[in-house]
């Protein structure tokens, strides 16, 4: 009896813990496989008092709050999650997720996705300034890097509370990728992938350890190589799989680890595409950098020192990111 006293008595604790830390409400724009997956990862994991999901479509976010909300008394969360078609419900939100837009298709490339969802991104942007002008904006729309500049640019929000996810996701894959090649845990590989989320991004060999461990030390050139070049083709991978839509387990899983980072002031050092000013003596484009993530949205981007090799692989990556940057007009 009393070993079951005290696994009752420490899920209470943990549990009252989680709430306390959690911020008022969560937009998700866009209801398709990324919005809703992440609005049911902010609710499962009870970061908001309210996920509110957002779509064109009349009835989709609806029915699909509706189904999230209904597994509440089952997986034990009090987050409430709703779904509509309009902006009333997400006023005041803390965080928005922008997942609106098309998704690729076999044989497209992120930068086919470009006009169609610049002019969504533009009009969503529009609504959360005029909703929720003290929100952090989490980009995950795609083309990720210049999406997070639409956004940024018809918001006006500062850099701080418009960010990107892309590296937590190309570092996610990579890291998969290399714990299932040496048979160890996931945990115990640290790793970073920069630059922009194309074919072009900079996974940082130099910083890839395995408990610390210099990761040349545990794999040869080849095997290395061949894994760098799966991480970079890994959206590709999955869109070939699924024929119809793109990858969203792993997204959804990437947006949520930064708004998690977010609601509990972590602190923490991510990957992500922020809008840089001077770092890496680059100024005026979103880039995938180590970012720190905090209570305030983007607290610091971090400068870290790069090989020759590392630091023409990133210019090359900004180069590809300013190309369709310059031909949206908004
Ligand atoms: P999806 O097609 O399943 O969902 C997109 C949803 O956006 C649809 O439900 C659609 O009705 C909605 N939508 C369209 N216009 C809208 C508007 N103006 N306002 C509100 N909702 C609107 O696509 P999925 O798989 O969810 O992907 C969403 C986006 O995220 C795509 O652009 C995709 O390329 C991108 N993506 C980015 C990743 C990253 O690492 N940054 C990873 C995975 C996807
Ligand atoms: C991905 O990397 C399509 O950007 C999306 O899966």
């Amino acid at each position: 009896m009393v070993p079951l006293l005290n696994i009752a008595v420490l899920r209470f604790d943990s549990r009252s813990e989680i709430r306390h830390n959690m911020v008022n409400k969560i937009t998700v724009v866009g209801a398709g496989n990324v919005g809703a997956t992440t609005a049911q990862r902010i609710a499962e994991k009870e970061l908001a008092r309210t996920v509110v999901m957002v779509d064109v479509v009349d009835g989709v976010p609806q029915g699909k709050g509706l189904d999230q909300w209904e597994s509440a008394p089952v997986e034990g969360f009090d987050t409430r999650v709703i779904g509509t078609n309009g902006y009333e419900e997400t006023a005041g939100s803390d965080i928005v997720v922008i997942t609106a837009g098309i998704a690729r298709k076999p044989g497209m490339s992120r930068d086919d996705l470009l006009n169609t969802n610049a002019g969504i991104v533009k009009s969503v942007s529009e609504q959360i300034k005029a909703t929720s002008p003290n929100a952090i904006v989490i980009v995950v729309s795609n083309p990720l890097d210049v999406m997070c500049y639409v956004a940024k640019a018809v918001t006006g929000f500062p850099r701080e509370r418009v960010i990107g996810m892309a590296g937590v996701l190309d570092t996610a894959r990579y890291r998969s990728f290399i714990a299932e090649a040496l048979d160890v845990s996931v945990r115990d590989i640290q790793a970073m992938v920069l630059g922009g989320h194309g074919d072009t991004m900079v996974p940082l060999i130099s910083y890839t350890t395995i408990s610390g461990i210099p990761i040349r030390q545990l794999m040869g050139e080849e095997q290395l190589a061949a894994i760098v070049q799966r991480a970079r083709d890994g959206g590709a991978e999955i869109v070939k799989y699924l024929k119809t839509g793109s990858a969203y387990y792993a997204p959804s899983a990437g947006a949520v680890e930064m708004v998690d980072a977010i609601v509990h002031d972590r602190k923490r050092i991510l990957p992500c595409a922020a809008w840089l000013e001077g770092e890496y003596g680059m100024n005026g484009l979103y880039l995938g950098v180590p970012c720190k993530l905090g209570k305030n949205g983007l607290e610091k981007v971090l400068e870290i020192e790069l090989t020759a090799d590392e630091r023409a692989a990133l210019e090359k990556s900004a180069q590809a990111v300013r190309e369709p940057m310059s031909v949206i007009t908004l």
